[in-house]
């Protein structure tokens, strides 16, 4: 199948490989990570790895699987037309007229340091900013282009300005860089005329490595949309390995065309297999560059349990924020982390350097996990008894997280209660209830259901 004029958004998207599900997080049920197909949309599962490159990998992944929330910022030339970072594609805006938005992107000076902050005060540890998006203008100083953000508007290098804010406010530092580009002559004709690709994939690596070499050190590397070239084509090997060099550090995503580091499930939540480390990016409205009439804004509870149900999955939260052209945030999004954060503020411990969870079945509740200690991240709550079935450890106490007030405990075979609690939910968006077990905690809902004894047919 090709991408045709009749295709909408979704399935282009599907169509390149990106596995755009665009189902609002606001809209999910469901509180369990569902299991990635062991086909990802965007690359293969990664071939047979030796010993050392895994332990190799781990190393860098460290403090990545310990930050669990990061914030992710789509700032380009669509920010000053506030329509979506899909306009000029979705309005069919010809390149020349869409160019002049270079002229008129006039931010304030050092926006970043806002988004910084707010994201230290969201519990975000890590930042990943586009550096170029579809729209192919690069908000940094390039010698490859002159669509780039010191020699148009801004007068300025905006990369520049975020990574010393991120800095500032002790964030790791990501950037997002977009390999499908509406804007370079051999953009799109670089499938079919290999002097083109052999140019654009130049240009490519080129300013992959002013970016990789012009800011110090930069922890994530987030490549976006491979459309029209697969790996072979942009010689993603290569490129990756131009990145390593430059950056023994950082991590890399899978949307080279390669597996990378770590898979991106988009706009839903859906844990990996083991093993492999993945990460849920996902806009608080429906948009991820600014739109000003879009108001599907999803609540801060949902962002909560957002947040727990990657933990749950082992997983990370990249949430998405669209600055307008002059750099400040939508006062939803800032409402929002901010009450995201007042919550992260007393209840990191439950989410940071936590582990996958086996335990995952509740309509209630989420559950993150630090060895035998289990989180209950009560959403929906009941009142004075709070109960999990399936529970095949033995639980030895239970307090709120909170408060760190005695629980009581009554376990039977098939469930367990918490009671004696408030009838109101003591903490709002979500109440945590730590649990001690005799070992890792696991859940059997199978059991619950084949094994609960039944009654007769007469009563
Ligand atoms: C998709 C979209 C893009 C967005 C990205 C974030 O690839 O094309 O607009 O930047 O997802 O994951």
């Amino acid at each position: 199948m090709k991408p045709s004029r009749g295709m909408s958004r979704r399935e282009s998207l599907q169509w390149l490989g990106v596995g755009a599900t665009t189902v609002a997080a606001g809209n999910l049920t469901s509180c369990q990570p569902q299991t990635e197909q062991p086909k990802s949309a965007s690359a293969p599962v990664e071939p047979h790895e030796s010993p050392q490159v895994i332990a190799e990998r781990e190393r860098r992944m460290k403090w990545w699987h310990a930050a669990k929330f990061g914030m992710f910022i789509h700032w380009g030339l669509y920010s000053v037309y506030g329509h979506h970072e899909w306009a000029m594609e979705e309005e069919g805006i010809p390149v020349a007229e869409y160019e002049q938005l270079a002229k008129q992107f006039k931010p304030q000076p050092r926006a970043a340091r806002a988004w910084a902050k707010l994201a230290r005060q969201a519990g975000q540890k890590y930042m990943v900013m586009t550096t170029k998006h579809h729209e192919g203008f690069c908000n940094f100083d390039t010698k490859l282009t002159n669509y780039c953000a010191p020699k148009q508007g801004p007068g300025r290098d905006l990369v520049a300005e975020y990574v010393e804010a991120a800095r500032a406010e002790g964030r790791r530092v990501g950037f997002y860089y977009s390999l499908m580009d509406w804007h370079h002559p051999d953009g799109a004709r670089c499938a079919t005329d290999e002097a083109a690709r052999q140019r654009f994939v130049e240009y490519t690596h080129g300013l992959v490595r002013e970016l990789m070499t012009n800011y110090g050190k930069i922890d994530i590397l987030w490549y976006d949309v491979d459309w029209p070239l697969d790996a072979k084509g942009w010689e993603s090997e290569k490129m990756n390995g131009m990145v390593f060099k430059l950056q023994p550090d950082i991590i890399v995503n899978n949307r080279n065309g390669l597996p990378g580091d770590f898979s991106t499930p988009e706009q839903e939540i859906r844990a990996t297999k083991a093993g492999r480390a993945w990460e849920s990016c996902m806009t608080m409205n429906d948009s991820w560059g600014y739109q000003r009439a879009d108001d599907n804004w999803k609540s801060a509870k949902t962002l909560v349990r957002n947040v727990v149900e990657c933990a749950q999955g082992g997983g990370n939260y990249l949430l998405n924020i669209g600055p307008k052209g002059d750099g400040s945030i939508p006062v939803e999004s800032v409402q929002r982390l901010t009450e995201v954060g007042r919550w992260m503020d007393k209840h990191g411990t439950t989410i940071y350097e936590t582990e996958r969870s086996q335990v995952d079945n509740s309509v209630m509740a989420g559950f993150t996990r630090k060895g035998n200690t289990l989180y209950v991240q009560v959403y929906n709550w009941p009142g004075s008894t709070v109960a999990v079935g399936g529970l095949r450890t033995k639980v030895s106490s239970a307090k709120l997280f909170t408060t760190g007030r005695k629980v009581d405990v009554k376990q039977e075979d098939l469930r367990v209660q918490f009671t004696g609690l408030p009838e109101k939910a003591p903490e709002e968006p979500v109440t945590t209830i730590e649990v001690e077990s005799d070992g890792e905690p696991a859940q059997d809902t199978e059991s619950v259901r084949k094994e609960r004894p039944r009654r007769g047919v007469g009563i």
